[in-house]
């Protein structure tokens, strides 16, 4: 089994690993053939040694992967099998080479729980997680309205976003039309302009770990404490 990782807690260099093949799976367990899998900053804890995050040497680098069902476990008495999220209906299968921002923008959307008609802001909606959330979002009918770079504004419009404000104009969250159902805070240092512009009782969930103190009823989600 090929895999990427270290060899020994500290080393710096990522390297391909040869490592024995998987035992077959357990009860409640599955073999998956990974086709993708997302690094992330997190990766940097497995080779600076900086935190024992219980894994030991050669560990493969990253936690989300996508790929396919290889081997399955017995389920046990009332025990169902291990499984990911599974993907909504408009799932697009190229999203699984997005193993780590797919996951984000679907957990994201499903913490804020809107439905078609309503509407929704997300600052950075260009970004690699904001921009696979407004393509999910706009699936459902629901309504985008995106802060992002003026870099991203071709791309965002064959995303289907309602509107595009240009993050850069310090102004912007002035041009946005206030009255939001929710906020997705997907630029860290957003959520002061964003906040005012949700709905009383609204939602809001941030993936840049800011999330407020929830206030005039806003619902507010830190979704990478809460996953
Ligand atoms: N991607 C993930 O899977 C993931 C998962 C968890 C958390 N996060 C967090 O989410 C945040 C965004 O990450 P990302 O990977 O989605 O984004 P990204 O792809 O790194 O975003 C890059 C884009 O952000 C734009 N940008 C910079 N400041 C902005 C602002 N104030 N408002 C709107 N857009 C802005 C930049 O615009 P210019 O081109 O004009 O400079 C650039 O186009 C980061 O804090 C990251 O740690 C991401």
């Amino acid at each position: 089994m090929k895999a990427i990782g270290v060899t020994a807690p500290a080393v710096t260099d990522i390297v391909l690993l040869d490592l024995p093949e998987p035992p077959p799976p357990g009860e409640g367990q599955v073999v998956i053939e990974v086709e993708a899998a997302g690094v992330g900053p997190g990766d940097r804890l497995l080779n600076t040694g900086g935190r024992d995050v219980g894994l030991r040497p050669p560990p493969h680098a990253s936690g989300p992967a996508t790929g396919r069902q290889r081997l399955l476990g017995r389920a046990g008495p009332g025990h169902r099998p291990p499984h990911g999220p599974r993907p909504p209906t408009h799932w697009n299968p190229s999203w699984r080479l997005h193993p780590v921002n797919g996951l984000t923008a679907l957990q994201a959307l499903e913490a804020l729980g809107l439905t078609t008609g309503q509407r929704l802001l997300i600052t950075n909606g260009g970004g690699s997680a904001g921009a696979l959330a407004v393509q999910l979002a706009a699936a459902v009918g629901v309504e985008v309205t995106a802060a992002a770079s003026p870099s991203a504004a071709e791309r965002l419009r064959t995303f289907g976003v309602t509107e595009i404000i240009d993050c850069h104009d310090p102004a912007w969250p002035e041009r946005a039309r206030a009255g939001f159902d929710a906020a997705l805070i997907a630029a860290p240092g957003t959520v002061a302009s964003a906040l005012p512009l949700v709905l009383d009782g609204g939602q809001l969930c941030s993936v840049t770990s800011d999330a407020p103190d929830p206030e005039r009823g806003i619902n507010s989600t830190d979704l990478l404490r809460t996953s």
